[in-house]
């Protein structure tokens, strides 16, 4: 079976991506399937080296979740490396797409909310707001890592 390398993509990859990559790995983990390898990372390089957002790594924590991921700057290259590379929103979606060299890596690049079974659209930047902003990224992520495993797993059975 090959391995599936997801890339989850937000802005200063201390917030929205640590959590997704931390959740669906979690969720991975869980459900003991094999050969997916996930990875995030921030189109802006601000936090570069930084641990995820204390009100990030709460709000996790509060649901079981520990985040432990250092903040790093997507690079050009990760768009050859990984099979799927999900923004977080319609901004990052934008930065990720200059980066690409070809359509294959176009294609490789989608919204993430384009896996969660109750809508779609952004994950909304919670850097400049309140704790509610923290629990409705943990919500949208939750579920929509769900329905990425879900999607995933449905892909591989054989027809
Ligand atoms: P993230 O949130 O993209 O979910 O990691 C942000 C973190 C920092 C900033 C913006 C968004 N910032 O402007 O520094």
């Amino acid at each position: 079976m090959d391995t599936i390398r997801i890339m989850f993509i937000c802005t200063g990859n201390i917030c929205r991506s640590p959590l997704a990559h931390a959740v669906f790995e979690h969720k991975v983990r869980k459900a003991e399937v094999h050969g997916i390898e996930a990875e995030s990372s921030g189109t802006d390089a601000w936090h570069v080296g930084e641990q995820a957002d204390p009100r990030m790594r709460r709000t996790a924590a509060d649901h079981g979740v520990k985040l432990n991921h250092k903040a790093r700057k997507l690079h050009r290259n990760d768009l050859a490396d990984y099979d799927l590379l999900l923004a977080m929103d319609r901004d990052n979606l934008r930065n990720v797409l200059s980066l690409c060299r070809s359509e294959s890596e176009r294609e490789k690049v989608r919204m993430f909310r384009d896996f969660d079974p109750e809508g779609t659209g952004d994950v909304p930047d919670p850097w400049y707001g309140g704790p509610e902003g923290f629990e409705l990224v943990w919500s949208l992520v939750e579920r929509t890592c769900t329905g990425l495993l879900e999607e995933i797993q449905r892909g591989r059975k054989p027809a």
